[in-house]
């Protein structure tokens, strides 16, 4: 067996794999996020191993625990995770949708200049990015930033805490504008610019490399045989991308869930002109360009949850019908927005209500909305010459069937629906089957493991009612920005 850890923003998502893809178990426990001012986001790492190691024991309570032979990671990016001497957490982690940093991201591109970021690391800088965080720390809170032994992402904590090895992979190191991104190694400019040496970072690997082993305490403790290999993982997106067999060259996957993203894989490095697209490094040892948005699923979740005040989404959504005709529009930026307005106050916004506009249109918005601010970034991937007939769709968002099919119809291209929605887990799990020798590659595993089970395709009527609705959306933003 292969176990394959979903290190989410919402919960830790764990899936048992058998060796030939097999899916045996999934597992989901979630913890806290904590918002201590507004626009500030932050969890804490204890709770993320506490919420891990139980599920790693749930997960496996009914299997046999001797024949796990490899762990891997899918992590939220960006994270900012500080141990300190004695491998104590310093503070609270600042998470991926932390708002905080705009004054350290105006320095990075303006003073730094974006050119020379791109020049150092294939990327410009955004507020959730972790230099810009490290910067906003020696400021704010020297005594915790001189106490720094060890700086790291969320998901490689949970990997040194089971392993004692201290590492990280190339796609999600890609996330922390410190990594040149084309190179694959640490930018010597950049930690200058951040004021950090190299000694308090992890060691890199390709996320389908062992880095070691489990802690024969740990072991012990799980009941795993120590000799189970701990792999190295990726960032979220790109385990998600291998979940969902998004390998090789201009294949498309989005994911909805807290963030939604579209992810464009790449044999070869490539760069967005305009820096409106992330330029990472694959878990398949390549590249890839990706957009993300920083509140997706979580905007139907406020909505229903928060607003509305019910649980029964099916209820809340049930209703929703005719699409194309809605003239309700939706701004999904509850947490700012990254891609492509780089703007952490930007904020969300309904209009086009009228008296008789009903509970059902706004909730028909919101999922639209969501799906209309993924376009942006899929238009600017279309910009630089890529062409997309076809994408996947994962995370909590892709259970939502209407979602799927608004989905297909804002983008205007098929959806392949896959067997699981648990992308990262899946693709985590493939990562450390890969690792033991199970696959030869990456793309042999996806080849053989990922299976589409289903595919929208897009309603020529309703694209082209989308696509005006789209040209309306697109002037709003710009509209109201200087009012946040
Ligand atoms: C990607 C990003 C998010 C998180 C979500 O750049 O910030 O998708 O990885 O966990």
């Amino acid at each position: 067996y292969y176990i394959g850890v979903d290190l989410g923003t919402s919960a830790v998502k764990l899936v048992l794999m058998q060796g030939d893809g097999t899916i045996k178990n999934v597992i989901s426990k979630s913890y806290e996020l904590y918002f201590p001012h507004p626009g500030w986001s932050e969890q804490k790492p204890e709770d993320w191993w506490k919420a891990t190691i139980e599920g790693l024991k749930e997960l496996t309570a009914e299997y046999d625990k001797t024949q796990i032979s490899g762990i891997s990671f899918g992590g939220q990016m960006h994270g900012l995770v500080i141990l300190d001497d004695k491998d104590e957490v310093i503070r609270p982690a600042i998470l991926w949708n932390d708002g905080r940093t705009q004054k350290q991201t105006d320095y990075l591109n303006e003073v730094i200049g974006k050119d020379k970021l791109s020049e150092y690391t294939a990327n410009i800088a955004f507020a959730g990015f972790t230099a810009p965080k490290i910067l906003w720390l020696k400021e704010n809170e020297p005594e915790n930033f001189a106490k720094i032994c060890k700086l790291m992402l969320p998901k490689d904590y949970i990997a040194y805490k089971l392993s004692g090895i201290f590492s990280t992979d190339y796609s999600d190191a890609s996330g922390m504008l410190l990594l040149d991104v084309k190179n694959k190694c640490w930018s010597k400019e950049m930690l200058d610019v951040c004021g950090v040496t190299e000694d308090v970072l992890p060691k890199l690997y390709e996320s389908y490399d062992a880095t070691g082993t489990l802690k024969p305490e740990m072991a012990a403790e799980l009941g795993f045989p120590e000799t189970c290999k701990i792999v190295a993982g990726a960032g979220d997106n790109a385990a998600a991308a291998v979940g969902t067999g998004t390998v090789g060259d201009g294949k498309c996957n989005v994911s909805l869930g807290t963030s939604g993203t579209v992810f464009v894989s790449s044999e070869r490095f490539c760069v967005d002109q305009k820096n409106a697209l992330h330029s990472f490094a694959h878990a398949d040892g390549c590249y890839h360009l990706m957009g993300c948005i920083l509140s997706a699923a979580s905007c139907n979740k406020w909505w229903v949850e928060n607003i509305i005040g019910s649980k029964d989404y099916d209820a809340v959504l049930g209703g929703i019908s005719e699409l194309g005709d809605n003239p309700v529009t939706f701004l999904p930026y509850l947490m700012g927005e990254r891609s492509p307005h780089n703007n952490p106050k930007a904020r969300g916004m309904f209009i086009g209500m009228s008296m008789d506009t009903t509970q059902t249109q706004m909730s028909q918005a919101v999922l639209e909305g969501v799906a209309f601010a993924i376009r942006d970034s899929f238009e600017v991937a279309k910009s630089q010459g890529i062409e997309i007939e076809r994408t996947k769709l994962c995370g909590g968002g892709a259970k939502s069937r209407i979602w799927r099919k608004i989905v297909a119809n804002v983008l205007g291209i098929k959806v392949d629906i896959l067997k699981t929605e648990e992308g990262p887990g899946l693709g985590a799990a493939m990562l450390a089957a890969v690792a033991c020798g199970e696959y030869a590659s990456v793309k042999e595993a996806a080849d053989k493991i990922v299976e589409v089970v289903e595919t929208i395709e897009p309603e020529r009527e309703i694209v082209e009612k989308y696509n005006k609705q789209y040209s309306k959306f697109v002037q709003i933003y710009p509209t109201v920005k200087d009012l946040y």
